[in-house]
């Protein structure tokens, strides 16, 4: 039984209330004293639907496909059916597309309401729901249009993992070994020592695995909120990942798994990173079924790429390692990156 425990977040300008280990029963005792709308998506309602007041709730597609402005711009206009003032209280409950709607809708009903996560995955709970970042994509390109605003509650309800498919606990595992590249070379070997199969088994061993990460996430966004420094790291794989995302069919995790391999090779070239631990992430990622290599279209990957949020002018802010655990922020032109890009 984990023990139930809330963990304050301090951001620039807000305390979230990080409630570990606690079930849906917790987080309606939480707020029983506010007008709460939930949040969810039709897979998640399928699961728990007792748990969702008819009336009261807002159920998006599942899917990154339906997050956009459409999306959002329904749930609006549900909002303002059921009458939702200013002292609404929005709750978004599911995996990443869920919060990050979810906080976006919230951030922009009536100037701003004030809402919670309970994210449902492994990738939501170490990673989507944490850093205040909500938004859409747009066409091709993902996150393009959003705000950096914090929840007041993330609340940690680790039921929820057993109904996840396996898909998506190999996917979520997938920022974990990305957590552990940049900044914990320590649970880089304690992830090499166990196995998905473990953690699946092991919901105790799990939400401490989850906590540490919810946690390093925590400490990287709040030291820079608007990413102009450390919180670049949390990129690494990000930059070819979110290409390989959008022109194949890939969940995101399996597509940042190639992203990590290929930053590795480019570690390798540019800075000297052991060739030896390219070969240790790629045997980790293989024992957490995440793929180290696929056929896609490099061009269009390139067109894609070249759009990517973390370029500024002609300069790509590249995640390489130094080694394992040891995450740097690389300035690369465009023209070497695509040099580099098209010889590997
Ligand atoms: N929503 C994820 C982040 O802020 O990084």
């Amino acid at each position: 039984m984990i023990k139930k425990e809330m963990v304050p977040f301090r951001f620039s300008d807000k305390e979230v209330q990080c409630w570990f280990g606690v079930s849906f029963d917790d987080i309606r005792e939480q707020l029983s004293d506010k007008r709460v709308i939930w949040v969810t998506d039709e897979h998640v309602y399928q699961k728990y639907p007792e748990e969702f007041p008819a009336g009261e709730c807002i159920i998006l597609p599942a899917g990154e496909a339906g997050k956009n402005q459409d999306t959002v711009n329904t749930a609006i206009e549900e909002l303002l059916n059921m009458e939702a003032d200013r002292d609404v209280f929005l709750v978004g409950v599911g995996g990443g597309v869920v919060t990050d709607m979810a906080g976006y809708i919230a951030s922009i009903y009536l100037r701003g309401v004030k809402f919670s996560f309970a994210p449902t995955s492994v990738l939501g709970m170490v990673d989507a729901a944490v850093g205040g970042k909500n938004g859409v994509n747009v066409g091709l390109y993902k996150n393009q249009v959003g705000v950096i605003r914090q929840p007041e509650h993330l609340f940690y309800n680790f039921s929820f993992l057993n109904t996840l498919p396996e898909l998506e606990w190999i996917s979520g595992f997938a920022e974990i070994i990305k957590h552990a590249c940049i900044r914990d070379a320590e649970m880089f070997q304690f992830l090499l020592n166990n196995s998905l199969e473990d953690f699946r088994q092991d919901l105790n061993v799990t939400g401490d695995l989850i906590r540490r990460n919810a946690e390093l996430k925590y400490k990287v966004a709040a030291g820079d909120e608007r990413e102009s420094g450390q919180r670049r790291l949390l990129n690494f794989g990000h930059t070819l990942g979110h290409a390989i995302e959008n022109i194949t069919t890939m969940p995101h995790g399996f597509a940042i798994s190639i992203g990590m391999v290929f930053a590795c090779r480019l570690s390798e070239k540019l800075i000297g990173f052991d060739p030896e631990k390219t070969e240790a992430l790629k045997y980790l990622l293989k024992k957490y079924h995440l793929p180290t290599e696929t056929d896609f279209d490099k061009e269009k990957a390139w067109d894609i790429l070249v759009h990517d949020k973390k370029k500024s002018g002609d300069t790509i802010h590249f995640i390489l390692l130094k080694g394992i655990g040891e995450g740097v922020v690389h300035p690369l032109s465009l023209s070497e990156l695509k040099t580099l890009f098209f010889e590997m």
